[in-house]
C-alpha cells in the first residue's frame, strides 16, 4: 500500500515551529569529514534519508559512523580503505557526487557512479570535471562510472562558465587536499559554502571568499579533526513561511537566519505579507489574499529556485496574474500540471510560468514528481476546498523533517496515511 498524505482545507496556520538543520549543508560537510584526521561530532544535523544515505556510503567506505541522538553524528573517517561508493547507495542522491572531490582531496583518486536526484533537468557535471581537471587531474567515464586520477594533483584555477553550488563545493573538497593555493572565479556563494568553508577552515585548510564570487583554498597535507554544528535550513524556513502565507495565518519560525531568506522575505512583502525578523526568528502574518507578482529564480542571494515550487502554489491563488521566470533548471515546472488538476490557471512556455491567480482551488488526488514539488502540492491543499490526496511523499522526507508533524502543530489537517 503506497503511503500518501491526506489534507483538508487548514484554517489559517498558527503558532511556532522550529527549523532543522540544513540538508544542502549536512550532505556536503559529511563527505568532508573524509579529510579529518580523526572523529569529526556534526551537530544539528537534520534526520533526512538524503543524509543517512551520505552517511551510510561513507561507512560503507570503512568510515566508523556513530549516531548520538536523532540529529548528532560522530563521523571516524581514519578507517576508510575503500574508494568507491556502492553504486545502489551513490545513485540515491545526488551528492553522493561530493565523494568525488573529498577522496581526491585525501587519497588522490576515486571512482563514483553518475549522479541521480530529482528529475529537474539534465544534471551534468561537466563543472565539476573542468574544476578537477584545472587541478591537475585525468578523468574518464565509463559504464556510468567517473574515474578520477589525481597522481600529479596540485593547486589551479578554475573559472566556472555558469555558477554551480555543487562543482564549487567539488572543487573546495578537492583543493583543500592538495598544497598551494587554488582559486574559484565565479563561485556559487550560498550559504551551505560558507558552512562548507568554516568547516574545512576547522580542520586545518584556509578558505578565504566564501560567499563571494571568488574563493581561495589554501589546501593542507596535515589536516585536523574538529566539531562542527550545521546552519539552518533557509529552504526548509522559507517553505513553511509560504504555507503560513497560503493560509493566511500566523506563523513564528525559529532557529532561522533572516539574512539567508532577504529574498523571500522581500517577495512575500511584495504580494501584501506582512514579516517580522528577530535574530534568530521570522514572524509570517499572510494576508486574506495575497497580490499577484512577478518573480525569477537566480543564485544566491536571489530567489532560490527551490521555493519556486511553492511559491507557484501561493501565487497560484493570488489576485492578478503573476509570471514565474525559473532560470536555474531546466524542467522545474512539472507540479503545474498537478496544480491544475486542482483548478489553478497557469500557462507554462519553457522557463516562464504565466499563473492567472483564482479565487479557490479545490482537493484532488495528485502525484509528486520531486521534492520540492511535494511541498508545493503540500501549501495547495492546505488552502484548497476539500480533499487532496498526494501520492509520491517518499520525496518529501528526503529533504524535510518531519513535515507532516511540524504542519499538524501548526494546525494544519494533514496526515499520512
Ligand atoms: C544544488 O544542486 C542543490 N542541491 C539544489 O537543491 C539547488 O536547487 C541547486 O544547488 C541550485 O541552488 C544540493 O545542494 C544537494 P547547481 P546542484 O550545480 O549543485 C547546471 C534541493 O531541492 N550545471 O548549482 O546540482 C545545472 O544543470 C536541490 O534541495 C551544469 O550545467 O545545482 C543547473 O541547471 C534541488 N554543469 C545549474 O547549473 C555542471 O557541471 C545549477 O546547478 C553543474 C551544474
Amino acid at each position: 500500500m503506497e503511503n500518501i498524505i491526506k489534507i483538508a482545507k487548514s484554517v489559517p496556520l498558527q503558532g511556532e515551529v522550529r527549523t532543522s538543520g540544513a540538508k544542502n549543508s549536512a550532505v556536503a560537510i559529511i563527505p568532508a569529514t573524509v579529510l579529518a584526521s580523526g572523529p569529526c561530532v556534526l551537530e544539528n544535523v537534520p534526520p533526512l534519508t538524503d543524509v543517512r544515505t551520505q552517511c551510510e556510503i561513507l561507512s560503507c567506505l570503512g568510515a566508523d559512523i556513530q549516531w548520538l541522538d536523532t540529529s548528532t553524528v560522530r563521523i571516524d573517517p581514519r578507517g576508510i580503505q575503500n574508494l568507491t561508493p556502492p553504486e545502489h547507495l551513490a545513485s540515491q542522491l545526488r551528492a553522493s557526487y561530493y565523494l568525488m572531490g573529498a577522496m581526491l582531496g585525501r587519497f588522490g583518486q576515486a571512482k563514483i557512479g553518475l549522479p541521480g536526484g530529482c528529475k529537474i533537468g539534465p544534471r551534468p557535471i561537466d563543472q565539476h570535471l573542468k574544476g578537477f581537471q584545472a587541478l591537475g587531474c585525468s578523468w574518464s567515464i565509463d559504464n556510468g562510472n567517473v574515474s578520477l586520477q589525481g597522481a600529479g594533483m596540485g593547486s589551479g584555477n578554475v573559472y566556472f562558465d555558469l555558477i554551480t553550488v555543487g562543482a564549487t563545493i567539488n572543487v573546495m573538497l578537492a583543493a583543500a587536499g592538495v598544497e598551494g593555493t587554488t582559486t574559484i572565479e565565479n563561485a556559487a556563494r550560498e550559504p551551505e559554502i560558507i558552512d562548507l568553508a568554516n568547516f574545512l577552515n576547522k580542520i586545518g585548510v584556509l578558505v578565504k571568499g566564501a560567499g563571494t564570487g571568488t574563493i581561495r583554498i589554501t589546501g593542507a597535507k596535515d589536516r585536523g579533526q574538529a566539531d562542527h554544528c550545521i546552519i539552518p535550513d533557509r529552504i526548509e524556513a522559507g517553505t513553511f513561511m509560504i504555507a503560513a502565507t497560503a493560509t493566511g495565518g500566523d506563523v513564528l519560525i525559529k532557529d532561522v537566519i533572516p539574512r539567508h531568506l532577504e529574498s523571500v522575505t522581500a517577495k512575500l512583502r511584495e504580494t501584501g505579507v506582512v514579516v517580522e525578523e528577530g535574530d534568530d526568528w521570522l514572524r509570517v502574518i499572510g494576508p486574506e489574499r495575497g497580490r499577484a507578482i512577478d518573480v525569477k529564480t537566480l543564485p544566491y542571494p536571489g530567489f532560490p529556485t527551490d521555493l519556486q515550487q511553492p511559491f507557484g502554489a501561493y501565487l497560484s491563488r493570488c489576485l492578478g496574474t503573476s509570471i514565474i521566470t525559473e532560470n536555474i533548471f531546466e524542467n522545474r515546472f512539472r507540479y503545474v500540471d498537478e496544480l491544475k488538476r486542482m483548478g489553478a490557471q497557469i500557462k507554462v512556455e519553457g522557463r516562464v510560468a504565466v499563473v492567472e491567480g483564482v479565487e479557490e482551488i479545490r482537493g484532488a488526488s495528485v502525484q509528486s514528481s520531486d521534492l520540492r514539488a511535494s511541498s508545493a502540492l503540500v501549501i495547495a491543499g492546505l488552502s484548497a476546498r476539500g480533499v487532496t490526496r498526494i501520492k509520491g511523499i517518499e520525496y518529501l522526507q528526503r529533504g524535510y523533517d518531519d513535515f507532516v508533524g511540524k504542519l499538524k502543530n501548526l494546525g494544519a489537517e494533514i496526515e499520512l496515511t
